[in-house]
């Protein structure tokens, strides 16, 4: 007997046809999706399968390959076994900063979270798998569909509960703790403006002060002044990029402003200890890239105390030391050459080095990297990194190669 597919203009029944035999016997099926081959699969399957359905279920392949960066990919993988909306997965947290936030709140003792906004489910899993009982939100039904059974696959289902609700009508009273990531997509793309978020930040703000303990997720580009005076602040990045700010509360006396960057994996957390900006001096041998969480949470000054370092100038985030001192919160190069910038001295010194790859990093410089690596046209056997930069406020190449 074929699944039901109910009427094409009801994608939740669709949905629910892929969760019967037949649809999981598609999904099986399409396990190695080559998207290469789609067609041919497609007709295949439409000989045995409504087309509704089939649809459905390379739609689903095709969104599970897309997951995988997120959520594992391969048989060993999340993504294979879970369930997606085009939407979902573009906004999901990633499995590694959904389980880091995950850890802090049962590390603060939460056993129950009301997740608002929960999306197809990305924190809800986390949450679960640290053994928090979750409520889950949403107010799009095909995306509470798509929750409900990604806890059902991952064998979480007894401790999600996922409602079809506004969250500004749901009463989160009883609750240890209240978590939000509003969406930050509209029509027209990202959103920039937290009072734009739906729900908008300051809803979520005051939804927060009513838990005991609350996280809130942000842009990581949020301003620090936007950044509500009770609440902590942490960037987190994964891999080096910057994932994500979030708000916390109720989670410490916070005498001074906690603000941290923690980088994935790890995971490595940096806590502003307040120290002011470190002075700037001359280029060492040594320089250090912080980590854009580190950037984004204003704690070069922290990272510089931790090397031994100085800027290089006032208004650039890179320190530089004489003497090596690996950090996490930091890569860190030997620096072999320092030059003021010019496009025929830097490919004549590179020459000489025979150097035939570059990266080119730059803070603080309008030259366009690309731009710059065709007029460099580097040959020979050997690699360099060039940072275009300001030294003391004057535009200047560096040439180094990063420390194993
Ligand atoms: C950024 S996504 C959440 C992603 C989720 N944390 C995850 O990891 O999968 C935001 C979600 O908020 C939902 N949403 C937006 N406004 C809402 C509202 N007022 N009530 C309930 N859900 C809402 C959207 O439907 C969307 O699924």
């Amino acid at each position: 007997m074929h699944a039901p597919t109910g009427s094409e203009s009801d994608p939740v029944s669709v949905f629910h046809a892929l969760l019967t035999d037949e649809g999981q016997a598609l999904l099986e099926e399409l396990r190695s999706y080559d998207p290469g081959r789609e067609l041919a699969v497609a007709t295949r399957l439409r000989r045995d399968h409504p087309a509704e359905l089939v649809s459905a279920a390379l739609g689903q392949a095709r969104l599970r390959q897309r997951a995988a960066a997120k959520f594992g990919g391969g048989d060993g993988g999340d993504a294979a076994r879970m369930y997606f909306t085009p939407d979902g997965v573009e906004q999901a947290t990633r499995a590694s900063v959904a389980a880091y936030r995950a850890g802090r709140f049962a590390a603060l003792g939460v056993r129950s979270v009301a997740d608002l906004c929960c999306g197809i489910g990305g924190d809800a899993i986390a949450l679960a798998r640290a053994g928090i009982r979750v409520l889950a939100v949403d107010r799009s039904p095909l995306t509470c569909a798509v929750a409900r059974a990604n806890a059902e696959a991952l064998g979480l289902a007894d401790r999600v509960e996922v409602r079809c609700a506004d969250v500004t009508e749901v009463d989160t009273d009883g609750f240890d703790a209240v978590f939000a990531d509003p969406a930050r997509r509209g029509g027209r793309g990202r959103i920039f403006d937290p009072e734009a978020y739906s729900p908008p930040l300051s809803w979520a703000v005051a939804a927060a002060r009513r838990a005991p303990c609350a996280a809130l997720k942000v842009a990581p580009g949020i301003p620090h002044e936007a950044v509500p005076e009770d609440a902590a602040a942490e960037w987190i990045s994964d891999g080096g990029d910057v994932k994500e700010a979030v708000l916390w509360f109720g989670t410490g006396p916070h005498g001074k402003r906690d603000v941290r960057a923690t980088l994935l994996p790890g995971p490595h957390t940096l806590t502003s200890t307040g120290l002011p900006d470190p002075p700037a001096g001359p280029v060492g041998r040594y320089l250090y890239e912080p980590d854009g969480a580190v950037i984004r949470a204003h704690l070069v000054a922290e990272v510089a105390e931790r090397v031994d370092g100085r800027l290089i100038d006032p208004t650039i985030a890179y320190v530089t030391s004489d003497e090596l001192r690996p950090v996490p919160y930091a890569s860190a190069y030997e620096i072999t050459d320092v030059l003021p910038f010019n496009v025929k001295r830097l490919r004549a010194l590179l020459r000489e080095r025979g150097v035939g790859t570059v990266t080119v990093k730059k803070r603080g410089s309008a030259v366009e990297p690309d731009e710059l690596r065709r007029k460099l046209k580097p040959t020979g056997p050997n690699a360099a990194t060039v940072f275009l930069t300001r030294v003391a406020g004057a535009p200047t190449a560096l040439l180094g190669r990063p420390v194993p």
